[in-house]
């Protein structure tokens, strides 16, 4: 079991990390004996929930999870959870207990607040606390507090600048995240925004406000709070391309910005993308609510395998490593392809020849004697669609032409 290596181990603004892999604020941060469980797991480190003044009302309602499945598998998760019940005189505690107790890890605390004045008295009792580093609610799903009540702060260019200075401005040197939403129209902005304000580094991102479902026995969405229900954050696997595009499109466009990745990572493969599309570390929360702080294992073992096996000596050095095959749509190369059929191994279903057919360039004869479809090198495009139904890995393939 490898929880750390020298190959895992770097420093994030400023904080050493025996590993890439924090808990990111949610439930697993939110009550002190579960946080020292996962401490004690191996994690490298933890964002406390979300925590504000007592002034502000965490009015919560149950149940607040839901998902929406593939048979047994939960492909995203939605909680109508607001943030922690606890403020901030009891975390400056925490903070205290947990400094003390893990000083290798990253103790780190997560704030929201509605005014100047409250953002600012949170940061500094932290700072006074010693907190290794501040993340900043900019968005939660069901809505910041103060300036736009109900909107996400994230979603706004100014007030994230405005906000973003405030936070900074009584943090000093204090290194502070601003954890943002991959809901807005312009990611560029917001992220411009942020390193404007001088704050030191983006989580890419929160959670995405999302309708679950409909109950279609009573057409009642979900989750069911009586009889009625809301808007959930979805989180999880199906956000993951969403959070790759997000930090992706911060890094090109900002190649000094410091991102921790987060959102619908759920395994070392998913941790290795995120970093190759500029991710610093990664950030997990519902894969630890289903599966436990025991993942860990298979994070850090399965990263530093990949690390070795792909001649990485830290981490660091995969930061950004896809990129420079990123590019825009017009400055892709225009090659022709087809497909083709690796007859040895096709099983004669014929779901390839329904997805042409139907859904692509009617390009496939079926033989339906031999049960074997046939491609029409006139008519396939190389699309591809034929290659992502195939239910035989490699039964198709497609072929350059030029
Ligand atoms: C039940 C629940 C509660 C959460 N509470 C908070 C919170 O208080 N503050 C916060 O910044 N993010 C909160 N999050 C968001 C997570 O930290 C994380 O950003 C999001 O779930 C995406 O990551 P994931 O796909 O690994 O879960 C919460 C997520 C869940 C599922």
């Amino acid at each position: 079991m490898i929880l750390s290596s020298s190959r895992l181990r770097s420093r994030f603004l400023g904080v050493e990390l025996e590993n890439p892999f924090i808990l990111s604020a949610g439930p697993s941060t939110d009550e002190l004996d579960i946080t020292r469980a996962g401490l004690d797991a191996g994690w490298a480190g933890v964002i406390l929930k979300t925590t504000s003044l007592p002034t502000t009302d965490v009015d919560l309602v149950y149940p607040m999870m839901s998902s929406f499945n593939n048979g047994d598998d939960i492909l995203g998760m939605g909680n109508i959870d607001l943030i922690s019940i606890y403020h901030l005189e009891e975390i400056v505690k925490r903070i205290s207990i947990l400094k003390s107790e893990y000083p290798g890890k990253m103790i780190a605390a997560s704030i929201m607040s509605d005014s100047r004045e409250g953002w600012q008295t949170l940061v500094r009792a932290l700072k006074d606390a010693d907190v290794d580093l501040i993340e900043c609610s900019f968005s939660c799903p069901q809505g910041n507090v103060g300036e736009d009540p109900g909107k996400m702060l994230a979603q706004s260019v100014s007030a994230t600048e405005k906000v973003a200075g405030w936070v900074k401005e009584a943090a000093e040197e204090l290194p502070v995240l601003i954890k943002i939403t991959p809901q807005v129209t312009d990611i560029v902005a917001i992220a411009g925004a942020i390193l404007k304000s001088k704050c030191d580094g983006i989580t890419a991102s929160n959670s995405i406000p999302a309708l679950m479902g409909i109950d279609i026995d009573s057409l009642t969405p979900i989750p069911q709070v009586d009889g009625y229900s809301t808007y959930s954050g979805l989180s999880g696997g199906a956000i993951k391309p969403i959070t790759l595009r997000t930090i992706a499109e911060i890094s090109r466009n900002f190649t000094d910005a410091t991102i921790s990745g987060n959102g619908g990572i759920s395994n070392w493969r998913d941790s290795v993308e995120v970093l190759a599309v500029g991710a610093s570390n990664i950030q997990i929360c519902t894969a630890v609510m289903l599966h436990g702080f025991g993942i860990i294992e298979d994070l850090t073992s399965g990263l530093d395998n990949y690390l070795i096996e792909k001649g990485f000596n830290s981490v660091t050095e995969l930061v950004g490593k896809a990129l420079p095959k990123l590019v825009s749509h017009e400055q892709l190369p225009r090659h022709q392809v087809r497909s083709a059929v690796i007859k040895e191994k096709c099983i004669g279903c014929g779901r390839c020849y329904i997805s042409c057919r139907d859904g692509g360039h009617i390009a496939i004869k079926w033989d339906s004697v031999n049960r074997l479809p046939d491609i029409d090198e006139e008519k396939c495009v190389g699309c591809g669609l034929c290659l992502l139904v195939q239910p035989v890995d490699g039964c198709l393939s497609l072929k350059r032409v030029d």
